[in-house]
C-alpha cells in the first residue's frame, strides 16, 4: 500500500476522551489521506468499476455541552475500484461550520442534545437553529457531482466523486432555497432530475421540490402541514413523490417556550403524502402510528402506490437499555435498532378509494436498506440492510431479504466489527437485479483496522469475495453510496492516482 499523508486537521478532543460516541469504534479520524496499491483478501472482481463513497460523523472538538452523534463534521471515506485495483481517500468536507470552527479552535454551534442558546454564535443552521450545518449525514452523486447533506437541512456541498477535491456549495443558478435542504434527496436513474424537501418551524413546514440534470430548479412547491415535523427521508414512483408527517416532533407546547424536546405523540396516526411528482395537488393518507427513517423504494401497481420502509415498533425507544455508559442512556438509547424496533414493512396507498392496506415484511430487526438502484421507482425483490448491534448505533451484519419469498440471508462482521450502509454496485450489462456487488467499510475493534468488504449480492451468507484493507481503523459511520465508474466525468482520462 502507497499512501499520501495530505495533512491533519485540528483537533481538539482529549487524547483520553471517554464519549461512548466519540471512543471505540467511533474514535475520530483527524489526518486525510490518499493510498493506492491497497492489499486486497482474495480477488476483487475485473468488472468492479467505480467509486465507494461513505460519510461519517467526524468530530474535531468537544462540544460546548453535549455531543450527539449526529452533530459530528462530515468526513468523506472513498474506495475506488478499477482495473481490479482499489484505491482510498478521505476528506473533510470544508463547510462553513467546520472552517469557522477550525479557525476558532473550538465547537460554536449548539448540537442535537443541546439547547440552542448555548451556541456561542448567534446565527447558525438547521431546522432549529443554531446548529452547525455539519454536512456529516447523507451523501449522492448527481449530475457527476458528490454531494453531502444535513438531515436538519442545511447546504448541499459539492465534491467531486473521484478525488474528494472541494467544488464549493450547490447554487441551482441563484434558487438554492435560503432554508437548505434536507438529507436524503433522491437522484432518479435515467432523467438526471433529483427530488428534495425541506422543513422547518414556520408555516408550511414542508416543502417539496424538482431540480434538473443542469442543477435548475424546475419545480417547486409547498406541502401545508399541521405544525413542525421532523421528516428524514421521502419516496418516489414514476409519477409521484411521497412525504410523510409522522408523529414524532417537537412537542409544541415547549416549543412555545422556545424548546425543542421531540416526543412521540403515540395517539396521532402516521400520513403519506402523494404529489405528482410535478405537481402541487398533495393527497394525504393515514396509517398505523409510527416513524419512519428510511424507505427503500416505491412504484405504482394498477390504482395503488406501493412504498416499503421500515416501520418503528417503538419510536422513542422507550424503556430500552443503552450498551455504554449509563450516564448517557436517556440521551442514546433510542438510536438503536432493538430500540427502535425497526422492520420492514409495505403500505399499499389506493389512489382509487383512499385505503392503506398495511404488511409486515419481514420479523427481522433491520435498518438502512439499500436497493438495485437501476429498480428505483420500478417492482423490486431485494432489500439489502443492515442488522443492529444491540444498544448502540453500530451495524453488525448484512441481510439480503427477498420479499417475494420472504427468505433472508445474512452474514455477520464478526465480534467487535461493525460495518456501514452497504451500497449496490450493479455489475456492468447485468439484467438480473441481485446481480451486482455490496460494498461496505468496516470499523474492526478487535484486529484494530478498517476494510473495505465486497460481496457477491446474490451470496451475502458466504461472506465477502474480496476484502480491501484500508489505511488507518476509521469512525463507524452510516450513509453511502456508490457511482460507477462510466458515470463520473474524468474517470478515464485521469488516469494518474491517487
Ligand atoms: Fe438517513
Amino acid at each position: 500500500m502507497d499512501v499520501e499523508v495530505l495533512g491533519r486537521v485540528l483537533s481538539t478532543l482529549p487524547d483520553d476522551d471517554d464519549h461512548p460516541y466519540r471512543s471505540g469504534p467511533w474514535r475520530p479520524q483527524a489526518v486525510e489521506r490518499s493510498a493506492v496499491g491497497l492489499e486486497v483478501v482474495g480477488e476483487l472482481p475485473a468488472d468492479l468499476d467505480g467509486v465507494y463513497l461513505r460519510n461519517t460523523e467526524n468530530p474535531v472538538h468537544p462540544a460546548i455541552t453535549n455531543y450527539h452523534p449526529f452533530d459530528g463534521d462530515a468526513l468523506v471515506h472513498l474506495v475506488g475500484f478499477r482495473d481490479g485495483e482499489a484505491f482510498y481517500r478521505n476528506r473533510f468536507v470544508r463547510t462553513d461550520g467546520f472552517r469557522a470552527e477550525q479557525e476558532a479552535g473550538r465547537s460554536l454551534w449548539a448540537g442535537l442534545a443541546e439547547k440552542p442558546e448555548s451556541a456561542l454564535r448567534p446565527d447558525g443552521w438547521g431546522a432549529r437553529g443554531r446548529m452547525k450545518d455539519a454536512s456529516s449525514t447523507d451523501i449522492v452523486v448527481h449530475a457527476g457531482v458528490a454531494l453531502t447533506s444535513f438531515y436538519q437541512c442545511g447546504e448541499l456541498y459539492r465534491l467531486d466523486p473521484m478525488t474528494l477535491d472541494d467544488l464549493g456549495k450547490s447554487t441551482w443558478h441563484g434558487d438554492f432555497p435560503a432554508m437548505g435542504v434536507s438529507a436524503h434527496p433522491k437522484v432518479v436513474e435515467g432523467t438526471g432530475e433529483m427530488l428534495f424537501f425541506n422543513y422547518g418551524t414556520e408555516a408550511p413546514y414542508l416543502n417539496y421540490g424538482v431540480i434538473d440534470a443542469d442543477n435548475r430548479l424546475v419545480h417547486q412547491t409547498p406541502v401545508e402541514l399541521p405544525g413542525p415535523r421532523l421528516p428524514h427521508d421521502m419516496a418516489y414512483t414514476e409519477n409521484y413523490a411521497i412525504l410523510n408527517d409522522c408523529p414524532l416532533f417537537w412537542d409544541p407546547e415547549a416549543l412555545r417556550h422556545g424548546k425543542y424536546a421531540a416526543r412521540y405523540h403515540r395517539d396521532m396516526p402516521m400520513r403519506l403524502g402523494v404529489i405528482p411528482r410535478k405537481g402541487t395537488e398533495v393527497r394525504w393518507f393515514e396509517a398505523d402510528t409510527t416513524y419512519v427513517l428510511h424507505w427503500t423504494n416505491a412504484y405504482e401497481d394498477g390504482d395503488e402506490i406501493v412504498l416499503d420502509g421500515f416501520f418503528q415498533g417503538s419510536p422513542d425507544g422507550r424503556g430500552a437499555p443503552f450498551g455504554g455508559d449509563q450516564r448517557y442512556a436517556r440521551m442514546f438509547r433510542m438510536l438503536s435498532f432493538d430500540a427502535m424496533q425497526t422492520r420492514l414493512h409495505r403500505w399499499r396507498l389506493n389512489l382509487a378509494t383512499g385505503q392503506v392496506k398495511e404488511e409486515r415484511l419481514s420479523e427481522s430487526v433491520t435498518e438502512f436498506g439499500m436497493i438495485n438502484p437501476g429498480f428505483a421507482a420500478k417492482p423490486y425483490r431485494y432489500v439489502y440492510a443492515s442488522t443492529g448491534a444491540p444498544g448502540w448505533f453500530l451495524f453488525d451484519g448484512l441481510v439480503r431479504h427477498d420479499l417475494r419469498t420472504g427468505a433472508e440471508d445474512g452474514y455477520r462482521y464478526g465480534p467487535g466489527v461493525f460495518g456501514s450502509e452497504a451500497a449496490f454496485a450493479p455489475r456492468a450489462g447485468a439484467r438480473d437485479e441481485d446481480d451486482g456487488y455490496l460494498i461496505t467499510m468496516t470499523t474492526d475493534m478487535a484486529e484494530d483496522r478498517s476494510e473495505c468488504l465486497v460481496f457477491d449480492a446474490a451470496r451475502v451468507g458466504d461472506g465477502p469475495v474480496a476484502r480491501v484493507a484500508l489505511p488507518e481503523r476509521v469512525s463507524s459511520g452510516t450513509h453511502s453510496t456508490w457511482a460507477a465508474g462510466e458515470s463520473l466525468p474524468g474517470w478515464r482520462a485521469g488516469a494518474e492516482l491517487p
